[in-house]
């Protein structure tokens, strides 16, 4: 994968200054998902601290019931609590998993801070099993430096 022909991409997408944030971040989402073969949904849930919720935000993928995880709970709920990265090479071995589709086979969740505060995630699924890699952290985390700068 060439991630650095990628990261002035994921920029450019995100600094396109007739758009709205939410169209910004649909439209990484579909970078994402036609640029890397196994990044099968991409999507980002936002915190409410408040209620200790997650928020589905953009994303493409299948349509999936999970709009609102409570802290805690699945990959996603766990990285609201933790703050750190959740590399998931095979959903069946997880108990603590929300399952959308019986086609996702691993999951990769890293979380978006901005100012330090943990405020949500990019979640990306994958059809096949164990295709993340150190790389895609590193890049994905780049990703979500540049999205803090949107808010
Ligand atoms: N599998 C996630 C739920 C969200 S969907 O992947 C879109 C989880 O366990 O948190």
């Amino acid at each position: 994968m060439e991630w650095n022909n990628l990261k002035p991409q994921v920029a450019a997408i995100l600094s396109q200054n007739n758009l709205d944030r939410d169209a910004k971040l649909k439209n990484l989402c579909q970078f994402l998902s036609d640029s890397i073969s196994y990044y099968n949904w991409v999507g980002f849930y936002f915190a409410d601290h408040n209620t200790k919720t997650l928020h589905l935000g953009p994303y493409v993928g299948a349509e999936t019931d999970h709009t609102i995880i409570p802290f805690g709970k699945g990959i996603c709920g766990q990285v609201a609590e933790s703050n750190a990265n959740f590399v998931v090479p095979d959903v069946a071995a997880q108990s603590n998993y929300i399952a959308c589709s019986f086609t996702v086979k691993s999951e990769i969740v890293v979380p978006l801070f901005v100012n330090g505060k943990n405020i949500g995630q990019i979640d990306i699924d994958s059809h096949v099993i164990d295709p993340f890699t150190e790389a895609d952290e590193r890049f994905l985390e780049f990703v979500n430096q540049e999205v803090a700068k949107l808010f």
